[in-house]
C-alpha cells in the first residue's frame, strides 16, 4: 500500500505580515479557497487513502494544521517537540509508515507548493510508485530549470534506468548527481552544461530501501527509526530522542550521499511560490499594476504589488514604482519589489510577538 508523509513544519517568514510562525505560507489561503495544505492532500485523492496520509508539524502550527487537515484521522497529525529541519522529520515519519507497513512505499510532500494540474501529479506520482517499488532507488521529480537559482536541489539525470517488470508511462533516468542549493555561479554552470533539472523537493521511496540508505550515510536517524519502530509508546519515543537528533535537511543528508537515486520528468506546472511577487504572478484578481485583492488609489505609480487585509482601510499611492506594500491588522510592510526574496532576512529583525 502507499503511503504520503507531507512536511508542514516550515517557518515561510517570506510572507510577513501576512504569514507569521504559526501562520506560514502553507496555511494561507493566497491561491482561492483551500491553502496551499488543503491543496496538497486534495491533490491526493484517489492515490493514496485518507488514512495513509501523514502530516508532519510544529507545536507552533498543530492547531492551524489540524483545523485545515480535518479530514484526516486526528492521529495522522504530529507535532515535532523541536526543529531539526527535514532529515529528522523525513525519519520519524519513515518509523510511522514502517510502524505500519514495514513494506510499504511512501510519497514525502512539502505541503508548501502550487500545482495546478493534479491528473499530471498524479499520473507522475504513479510512475514513480512503480519504480520505488519495483527498484532500490530514492525516486526524485524533476521540474525544467529556467533559471540558475540558488535556492533548489539540481538533479543531474543520466541514462535510462533499467527496472526489471517496470511498466510505466515515463521510465525514469538514474541520477548521476544531486546537489543541493549550489553557489549562483556553479547553477550557472550547471545549466549551461545540460543534462540538470531542479528538484521538486518530493519523495519516493519503499521502506526496505530507503532504510537501507539512512543506515549507510545518516546512522543516528536509522536507529531512531528502529526505535520508533520498536517503541509501544511513540510519543514517548519521539519526546525523547527527536530533540536530540542533528539538524539537516533530507536534501544534504540523504540525497546527496545515496547510492541510488532515480528522477522522472514533471509534466505538471510547478511553484514553490518563494514570495510577494509569485503571489502577484498567479492572482486572477490581480491588475497589470499588481494589486492584490485591494482597492487602490494612484497618480503616477506604477508596477507595486499592494495587498492590504485590513478591513476598512483604503490604500493611496502618488508618484512610487516597484513597491510590495502589505497591510494587516497590526503591521505595515514597504519594500522593495526587487527585494521580495529579502523580507525573510527581515522577519529575522521584528519583535517576537511579529
Ligand atoms: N515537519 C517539518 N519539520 N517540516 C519542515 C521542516 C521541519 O523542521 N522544515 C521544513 N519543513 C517543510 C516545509 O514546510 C516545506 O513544505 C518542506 O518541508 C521543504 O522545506 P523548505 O525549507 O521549504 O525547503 P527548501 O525550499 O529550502 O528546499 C527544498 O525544496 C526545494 C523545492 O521547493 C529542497 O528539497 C530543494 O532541493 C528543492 O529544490
Ligand atoms: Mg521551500
Amino acid at each position: 500500500s502507499t503511503y504520503a508523509l507531507i512536511l508542514a513544519g516550515g517557518s515561510g517568514t517570506r510572507f510577513w505580515p501576512l504569514s507569521r510562525n504559526e501562520k506560514p505560507k502553507q496555511l494561507l489561503n493566497l491561491f482561492g479557497e483551500e491553502t496551499l495544505l488543503e491543496q496538497a492532500i486534495s491533490r491526493l485523492e484517489g492515490l493514496v487513502p485518507l488514512e495513509n496520509i501523514l502530516i508532519l508539524t510544529n507545536a507552533q502550527q498543530e492547531a492551524a494544521v489540524r483545523q485545515v487537515a480535518s479530514k484526516l484521522p486526528a492521529g495522522n497529525i504530529f507535532a515535532e517537540p523541536a526543529k531539526r529541519d527535514t532529515a529528522p522529520a523525513v525519519a520519524l515519519g519513515i518509523g510511522l509508515v514502517a510502524a505500519r507497513n514495514p513494506d510499504a512505499v511512501m510519497i514525502v510532500l512539502p505541503a508548501d507548493q502550487l500545482i495546478r494540474d493534479t491528473a499530471a501529479f498524479q499520473s507522475v506520482m504513479k510512475d514513480a510508485v512503480a519504480a520505488a517499488e519495483k527498484s532500490d532507488g530514492l525516486v526524485t521529480i524533476g521540474i525544467k530549470p529556467t533559471w540558475p537559482c540558488p535556492s533548489y536541489g539540481y538533479i543531474e539525470r543520466g541514462q535510462r534506468a533499467s527496472i526489471p517488470g517496470l511498466d510505466c508511462e515515463q521510465m525514469p533516468a538514474e541520477v548521476k548527481r544531486f546537489r543541493e542549493k549550489p553557489s549562483t555561479e556553479l547553477a550557472e554552470q550547471f545549466l549551461s552544461q545540460g543534462g540538470f533539472c531542479w528538484n521538486a523537493g518530493m519523495f519516493v521511496w519503499s521502506i526496505p530501501t530507503v532504510i537501507r540508505e539512512l543506515s549507510t550515510h545518516q546512522p543516528e536517524l536509522a536507529s531512531f527509526v528502529s526505535e520508533l519502530r520498536r517503541s509501544g509508546d511513540v510519543a514517548a519515543t519521539v519526546a525523547a530522542q527527536f530533540p536530540k537528533l542533528t539538524p539537516i535537511s533530507i536534501d544534504y543528508g540523504l540525497m546527496e550521499k545515496a547510492r541510488r537515486v532515480l528522477n522522472i520528468e514533471a509534466t505538471f506546472d510547478w511553484d514553490d511560490v518563494g514570495s510577494w511577487l509569485s503571489v502577484a504572478k498567479y492572482l486572477e484578481n490581480v491588475g497589470s499594476d499588481n494589486r492584490v485583492n485591494t482597492p487602490v488609489s494612484e497618480i503616477d505609480s506604477e508596477n507595486n504589488i499592494v495587498f492590504n487585509a485590513r478591513k476598512g482601510s483604503h490604500v493611496a499611492l502618488l508618484g512610487v514604482d516597484d513597491l510590495i506594500i502589505v497591510q494587516t491588522e497590526d503591521a505595515l510592510l514597504i519594500a522593495n519589489r526587487h527585494q521580495a526574496d529579502a523580507i525573510k532576512k527581515l522577519a529575522d529583525k521584528l519583535p517576537p510577538e511579529l
